[in-house]
């Protein structure tokens, strides 16, 4: 709910448990004036209060009592007072770059604005949901900031975006364009972010703040495997389960930052938005710019509430189409199974021994196309290799339906190999700096998606297939990142951005003609794991490092932001191409089906007794599925020693030895419990871990028929199966009965 406050000019904006307070200051000056628990009352003192200017802090003219460098400001901008880090900075005509917003005039209303071209939230009925939009504008060059903010009823998440006219008659430059500040009166917090590379994405970091700036970004053209494009600010001894955490993330896949500072007052400003490094987005006169959306939550229940706040508002916001809700087919990637060495007969054999064993999918990974033999050649050129594709993809998906299988498939459109037809019939179209030959990665080039005719022949070479061949799940991949930012068609300081827009219009145009189809975004494993990705593809592959034991800090850390159903995880054959360690196949099962749950291994080689134990998984998940996609996620113990960095525990007090999650029915009706122990030890008794989220006044029945109240399992804990093995483990599944 969104309320007004004429005598105190206040605005404030009411989620469930939160509020966010905006004041309009004398002068228009556009006040950030509270976030947090939610307020009863918009007629508080503090809300009332405005801030005099400290010595020296510049001022303008009319209001010498108030300074824009001590107060905090709603969306700061460069240049006029505010010296501390600024959400808009705008060339104007005369080669300048101050900016000074104004208030001008605010609405509130039902419903949500469309973004057009990005990526955003949604409602499907207006009722869900409440808008402000406040108007700002810089009476010297005209331009227009109008500040959206949407409030969602079923959460407590608030999300914000700009739109930024040109209403004046030059031309100006938009070198910093962000999304979303918010001050915050102390410095008393931890910044947490996930960090990451190729095979060990999103690991959890904690480190207090200090003054000047920090934070993270990217400059990869991909939100990337570095930095997540997420941050929170958690309250000194703050945990998993108590105290105020402040979650920020933004929907967006390309060139970010997210940047904390802490000024000589100790507040701390948080802004987020396109990275403005590299970028400078030209406006002329009656143009409009739309910043990417950002999302902030505020939880007083620790870490957890606010990754559930998150995950709720992705289900039920974010993710769209047929497979929001529905079971996503059961699937088995040929990737680990074969790489690049296969034929039709290995896939018709990969697909015989899945359907034996309930699969219901098999995706054809790499290597299908050109002469694709290996990762040097033939992107771009995307046709069936006719020796391992005799009867082209249509044949193939033929038989494997025969076999009772669908089939899937993996591009890498935004690509191309310099040794391609493609290439060597359009040089141009990779991104390039003329006189500068481009670098390669993975033997490949970047393809200028800002162009219509590239995006034209990737839209009409992944269609054509699907169309030709009733293919309905593509898997999308992106294995390198963005360099010789140069574009025959585009400014160079645009380039980044209308990349990331080429690529959403693509997504968009291929979900809108295919409604059926299941698009999973991977990017080198989990390098584009994003919220930008989120809104096309409803699942995303999580990480190359397919190792149980490596996993389960990979996926801790993806579940601080990202609900589990969209989480990519694959049973895999173990020691791997990447680890070389052995885990117990039934672990490794557990460990997948906290994500979307699938297989990556040669299916022919599993023995006969494992055959047994993958029949078992598959049960798993057909029983408990539900549970992932639907319930709500906890996070009960942690052995990553990531949690409990800068000395400052995040779960209670101690780095653990095992992992322990549980999904609760949201009706809190069924709970799966799993618990794993990463390093085995001697000598220590069985664990007892306390489930949460539960209903106390319910008896719990496990499936071997042991019975437990809520009361006991919440409060004195349940106590789990000794484990002997480093990476052992095991899952319980509990239904609530009437006491
Ligand atoms: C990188 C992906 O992360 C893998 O899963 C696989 O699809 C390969 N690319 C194929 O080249």
């Amino acid at each position: 709910m969104i309320t007004y406050n004429e005598k105190n000019r206040t605005i404030k904006l009411d989620t469930p448990n939160t509020s966010y307070v905006l004041g309009i200051e004398k002068g228009g000056f556009l006040l950030n004036l509270y976030y947090g628990r939610r307020l009863p009352d918009d007629n508080l003192w503090a809300l009332t209060r405005r801030l005099a200017s400290a010595s020296f802090s510049p001022c303008d003219p009319e209001y010498t009592d108030f300074s824009t460098d001590v107060a905090p400001m709603e969306y700061p901008t460069n240049g006029r007072g505010d010296l501390r880090v600024s959400a808009l900075s705008v060339r104007n005509s005369d080669g300048n770059s101050v900016t000074d917003l104004r208030y001008v005039s605010h609405r509130i209303f039902a419903g949500k604005p469309d973004m057009p071209g990005l990526p955003h939230l949604y409602v499907t009925d207006d009722s869900q949901c409440e808008t402000l939009e406040v108007t700002m504008c810089d009476a010297y060059t005209n331009v227009e900031a109008v500040l959206v903010y949407t409030v969602f009823a079923d959460c407590d998440a608030i999300s914000k975006h700009v739109r930024l006219t040109n209403k004046g008659d030059k031309t100006v430059k938009l070198e910093c364009a962000l999304s979303r500040s918010v001050d915050l009166p102390s410095m008393d917090y931890d910044l947490i972010t996930l960090w990451g590379r190729h095979a060990k994405e999103r690991q959890l970091e904690r480190r207090p703040l200090a003054h000047g700036l920090q934070g993270i970004h990217s400059k990869r053209g991909s939100s990337s495997h570095s930095h997540n494009p997420f941050a929170a600010l958690i309250e000194n001894g703050a945990t998993e389960t108590n105290g105020n955490v402040y979650g920020f993330n933004l929907i967006y896949s390309g060139n970010y930052v997210i940047t904390a500072e802490v000024d000589h007052d100790a507040t701390t400003r948080i802004v987020t938005g396109i990275n403005p490094e590299d970028f400078g987005w030209q406006l002329n006169p009656g143009e409009s710019f739309i910043t990417p959306e950002t999302v902030h939550v505020f939880s007083a229940e620790g870490l957890g509430g606010m990754s559930r706040t998150f995950h709720r508002l992705y289900d039920t916001h974010l993710i769209r189409g047929r497979w929001q809700k529905e079971k996503r087919p059961l699937l088995i990637n040929s990737w680990e199974a074969a790489y690049f060495d296969f034929d039709t007969d290995k896939l018709i054999s990969f697909a015989e021994r899945a359907k034996e064993l309930g699969i219901e999918m098999l995706v054809m990974d790499d290597g299908w196309f050109g002469k694709r033999y290996d990762d040097t050649t033939s992107l771009g050129d995307w046709k069936p290799n006719p020796e391992r594709l005799p009867d082209g993809v249509k044949g193939l998906k033929e038989k494997i339906n025969a076999i009772g299988l669908e089939l899937g498939i993996w591009f890498e459109p935004e690509m191309v190999s310099p040794d391609s037809n493609l290439y060597r019939a359009h040089p141009d179209w990779a991104l390039q700096i003329p006189g500068r030959e481009p670098a390669l990665a993975r033997t490949q080039y970047v393809l200028d998606i800002t162009r219509e005719e590239v995006r034209e022949y990737i839209y009409e070479s992944v269609a054509s297939i699907l169309r030709e061949s009733d293919i309905r799940y593509v898997k999308w991949d992106m294995n390198r990142p963005l360099t010789d930012i140069g574009s025959r068609v585009t400014r160079p300081g645009e380039i980044y951005h209308r990349y990331i827009l080429g690529l959403y219009e693509l997504m968009d145009r291929l979900t809108t003609e295919f409604p059926d189809l299941l698009l999973e975004n991977c990017s080198s494993g989990g390098g584009r794991f994003d919220m930008g990705m989120l809104c096309y593809s409803p699942q995303i592959w999580c990480s190359d490092n397919t190792d149980a034991v490596a996993r389960l800090d990979i996926q801790e850390g993806t579940t601080l932001v990202y609900p589990p159903s969209a989480m990519g995880a694959h049973v895999s054959v173990c020691p791997n191409h990447l680890v070389g360690r052995t885990t117990d196949l039934r672990t490794r099962g557990y460990v997948a089906l906290a994500g979307t749950f699938g297989y990556e291994l040669d299916i022919t080689k599993v023995s006969d007794e494992d055959m047994e134990i993958v029949r078992e998984q598959v049960s798993d998940y057909k029983r408990f599925g539900h549970l992932v996609r639907e319930g709500d996620y906890y996070r009960l113990a942690s052995a990553g020693s990531v949690l409990c960095s800068a000395g400052n525990p995040v779960k209670g007090g101690r780095i653990g030895r095992s992992y322990a999650w549980s999904f609760v029915s949201k009706d809190k009706s069924e709970v799966l419990l799993t618990y794993i122990q990463k390093t085995g030890e001697a000598n220590v008794r069985p664990e007892i871990i306390k489930l949460a989220g539960i209903d106390r006044s319910k008896r719990y029945r496990l499936d071997d028929g042991r019975s437990y109240t809520g009361d006991e399992l919440m409060n004195i804990g349940f106590v789990t199966d000794r484990q002997r093995g480093d990476g052992s483990g095991s899952i319980y599944h509990f239904t609530a009965e009437e006491v």
